[in-house]
């Protein structure tokens, strides 16, 4: 019996600018190059073992067998690999994130980009990052983001192979903090890749995705040269950019609840007041409260007063993803 086995850790990430809408659902590829920061403390661990023995992949998540959904989602992209690597044993897989999923904390990234990396391994791929962040996009778009740490551009691209991230800057290049106000722990009702295929029914679709190289390059300045004032103001703007295709497509997707947009008001008021602050906000009810390390305590300390904030956590920028084990025999 021969079992090859690989575990990896990945971590969430934030986008700064966001994409929203594929310009090849099938291959996602976005409909605009994004920008992001990979988020310290939250993280994905997945093991992937295969086996000749097994009649079809075996899926555990967070401790219970995965949803007939989740497994059709992970079995077409471990098919992706196991085509890639002439091998067509089937996989135990079990994967456990220490933070809530489908609220907007961009589960799949972590899961998808730890899925790719310990399963190539496991199939005995040799891959480097560019390769993985390709191959991890297959699973889900920003997922391709999570291979890198710190600051990490993923291109829209034309074809497969340009659809790819890499790094703008490092993880210790600038101390801000994702604090994310928890407002709902549930799991969303639509997920992203349902939004993703409505998104060119808003018409403001296309003058968003039109204007996301401009926002990229003030975005990619703000991080280089560390400027808060003006990565605050390009990203909330951003950030309601997309929600404002959300909310005009047909139907229409309206993520944010009323605890949201109060955070969102609150958040104004504090940068008005002189803390470095702002917010964004993905598919989902949570708020990103983007914070200079300085501010952030005062912030933390702020936003845990607000009334339906559940909890709040913590994320500096953090690492892509790595492999902890590989090649073991048998399962652990
Ligand atoms: C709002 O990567 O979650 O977070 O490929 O369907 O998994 P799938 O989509 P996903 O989409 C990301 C949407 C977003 C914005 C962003 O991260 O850029």
């Amino acid at each position: 019996m021969s079992k090859k086995g690989s575990t990896a850790t990945a971590s969430p990430n934030i986008a700064f600018i966001k994409y929203w809408g594929n310009r090849d659902h099938a291959l996602r590829l976005p409909a605009n190059t994004s920008l992001s920061m990979t988020l310290a403390n939250l993280r994905t661990e997945t093991t992937v073992f295969f086996d000749d023995d097994l009649q079809s992949d075996q899926i555990e998540i967070n401790g219970s067998p995965a949803s007939e959904k989740a497994v059709a989602r992970v079995s077409q992209h471990l098919d992706l690999i196991r085509s890639l690597a002439g091998s067509p044993a089937f996989a135990s897989i079990r994967s456990q994130s220490n933070f809530p999923s489908g609220a907007g904390i961009a589960s799949s990234a972590s899961a998808f980009a730890a899925l790719t990396a310990a399963a190539s391994t496991a199939a005995g791929l040799e891959m480097d990052k560019k390769q993985l962040s390709i191959l991890a996009r297959r699973g889900s778009g920003s997922a391709a983001r999570s291979i890198f740490g710190g600051f990490v551009q993923l291109y829209s691209g034309e074809v497969n192979d340009d659809g790819y991230a890499e790094q703008l800057a490092p993880a210790n290049h600038w101390q801000l903090v994702d604090l994310i106000a928890v407002v709902t722990k549930e799991h969303k009702s639509t997920g992203s890749s349902e939004g993703h295929l409505l998104a060119p029914t808003s018409p403001i679709q296309v003058s968003r995705v039109q204007d996301a190289a401009r926002r990229l390059e003030i975005c990619s300045r703000a991080i280089l040269q560390k400027d808060f004032l003006a990565l605050a103001q390009i990203i909330e703007q951003d950030s309601n950019l997309m929600h404002s295709v959300m909310m005009t497509s047909n139907p229409p997707l309206l993520y944010l609840e009323p605890e949201s947009i109060s955070i969102m008001k609150h958040v104004t008021h504090w940068r008005e007041d002189g803390l470095e602050v702002c917010y964004t906000v993905d598919a989902g009810p949570n708020i990103h409260c983007i914070c200079s390390s300085d501010d952030s305590v005062e912030v933390e300390r702020q936003l845990r007063l607000i009334d339906g904030v559940l909890d709040v956590f913590r994320c500096p920028p953090g690492n892509g993803v790595a492999l902890t084990s590989s090649n073991e025999q048998t399962p652990q």
